[in-house]
């Protein structure tokens, strides 16, 4: 908690930290107790332990209730009371460096982490309630809002395309290997979607416009749909195959999609794809560390993204990094995971002659299409090629500058030092990176993310760092001069809009 640089606070009543200690996260409070108030009331009268477990939701929805009027108020911290693993350290933390601090004195980034380990807090301290998580539901419904995209990236990984050797679209680009243009230009394709997957969190949308998240996903997809058309001709595809699956998910024409993505190209503000590139085309049976973001349409991009890297042979091993606790209300956690690899090809209905899905696309192909991805990804779990994994780090008090030395993250320091690459999604992994400072725009990335970085306080062993942001906070580095200028012309908002982004990456 010593940052190289003034921290981002709540103090600053133009930032978008005040306008979120504001107004953005006693919305997320409230929220998060009209979901266990609709919880509670559903309980059925058949269960034996419903009175008990409804005295603790009122527990829970009074201690949520104290903690808005805290935030609201901006009254001290106060230490933790619960008994997980991690009340120590973060009793510490608030014992040794805000004593006398408060939600908008305190640094942006530490008032906003404490707030989500006090919501766990309120569940920590009962019997019934301990696991519970209070977003998974507003998880569960904008993941089913994303199912036109979804399908159309489904069709694109797993329908044989290719008559004779019954390849997909994925298949056939990656077939000729790292040279090839066409595995280069997946992969640039790939990064992107997985990009762009992080635009529509659920912390920044108080009330998701379903309709607008269906609509950016499917932009983003129908991009990548137009690239696979032209695969499946260069690759000799049947035409006639082509045309019975490519055409029924077919979204537009291929300027469109062209434009599309050149348009979503132009709004990566600082963009190091190619040095990505130059260090995966290297790679051969590899491990890559993901560390996850959201759950929901972006961990479905991110798997998408993973499947390329084994395809491609560039990945043998992704350990993907979930948060153990529910962390700004749509990051992933190991159950999310699990159940989005699920609701692809398990159904929904135990016991019934006719299946239903979580997703019900009208076309027999699609549905098709959604349950071999499952299980193909399902078996990449179960012969260990992917792995999720969860450390009390990721959800702490501290900036990912203390990952190399910080006594409590030093197994799972050691355990991504052997990894080939670390790729970081979306915003707040990006906060913690750059230490939520007020960096001059222009900060080289190398230098903003300090040890796990290229500069003096570099940390031995750490791999390529990556990542891919949209920004959404009043923090970005890697900027070329003249880009921030330009931008406050273009729109005053661009820092924290999710509009814009960029893929940053230290060597
Ligand atoms: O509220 C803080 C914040 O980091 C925002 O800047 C961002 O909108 C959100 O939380 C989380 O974004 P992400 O899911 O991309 O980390
Ligand atoms: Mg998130």
């Amino acid at each position: 908690l010593n940052p190289p640089q003034k921290a981002l606070s709540g103090q600053d009543k133009h930032s978008f930290g005040y306008a979120t200690l504001q107004s953005r996260l006693p919305v997320i409070v409230s929220k998060t107790v009209d979901d266990v108030y609709r919880t509670y009331h559903s309980l059925s009268d058949a269960d034996p332990l419903k009175k008990e477990k409804e005295q603790e939701a009122k527990k829970i929805i009074e201690l949520i209730g104290g903690l808005r009027y805290e935030l609201q108020r901006d009254k001290p911290f106060r230490p933790l009371t619960d008994t997980r693993e991690d009340v120590e350290e973060w009793n510490k933390a608030l014992a040794e460096y805000y004593p006398t601090s408060s939600w908008y004195k305190a640094s942006w980034l530490f008032s906003e982490c404490y707030l989500y380990r006090r919501i766990k807090e309120a569940f920590a301290l009962t019997q019934h309630w301990k696991d519970y998580d209070p977003f998974f539901e507003q998880k569960q419904t904008v993941f089913k809002s994303s199912q036109k995209a979804v399908v159309s990236m489904a069709v694109q990984l797993t329908t044989p395309v290719d008559v004779k050797t019954k390849k997909s679209v994925l298949d056939i680009k990656v077939q000729d290997g790292p040279e090839s243009k066409a595995t280069r230009d997946a992969f640039f394709e790939m990064v992107q979607v997985s990009l762009w997957g992080n635009a529509t969190d659920l912390s920044l949308l108080d009330n998701p416009d379903l309709a607008k998240v269906e609509q950016l996903q499917s932009r983003m997809m129908s991009s990548s749909s137009s690239n696979s058309s032209s695969a499946v001709s260069s690759a000799n595809a049947s035409p006639a195959a082509s045309t019975v699956h490519l055409n029924e998910v077919a979204q537009g024409t291929s300027e469109e999609h062209a434009t599309e993505l050149e348009k979503h190209a132009e709004k990566i503000l600082s963009n190091d794809t190619e040095l990505l590139w130059s260090k995966v085309k290297s790679l051969r049976n590899g491990r890559v560390d993901i560390i996850l973001d959201n759950a929901g349409f972006e961990l479905y991009v991110d798997f998408v993204f993973a499947d390329y890297l084994v395809r491609a042979g560039f990945a043998s091993e992704v350990v993907f990094h979930a948060k153990r606790i529910p962390w700004f209300v749509s990051d992933v956690m190991p159950f999310d995971f699990q159940w989005t690899l699920d609701q692809l090809h398990s159904p929904t209905t135990a016991t019934s002659d006719t299946p239903t899905y979580f997703f019900n696309p009208t076309n027999p192909i699609e549905q098709q299409a959604l349950q071999d991805l499952g299980k193909k990804w399902q078996s990449y779990v179960d012969n260990g090629t992917w792995k999720v994994t969860s450390h009390e780090f990721w959800t702490s008090c501290y900036a990912f500058y203390h990952l190399p030395t910080h006594p409590s993250a030093q197994d799972l320091f050691q355990d991504m030092r052997q990894s080939d690459l670390w790729i970081f999604k979306g915003d707040l992994n990006y906060r913690k990176l750059v230490y939520d400072c007020k960096w001059p725009t222009t900060t080289p990335f190398t230098k903003a993310i300090g040890p796990l970085g290229q500069g003096e306080e570099k940390a031995e062993g750490v791999p390529m760092v990556v990542s891919f942001r949209t920004c959404k906070a009043d923090v970005v580095v890697g900027l070329k001069e003249g880009v921030e200028e330009n931008m406050d012309n273009i729109a005053a908002n661009w820092m924290v809009s999710g509009e814009y982004a960029v893929i940053s990456v230290s060597p």
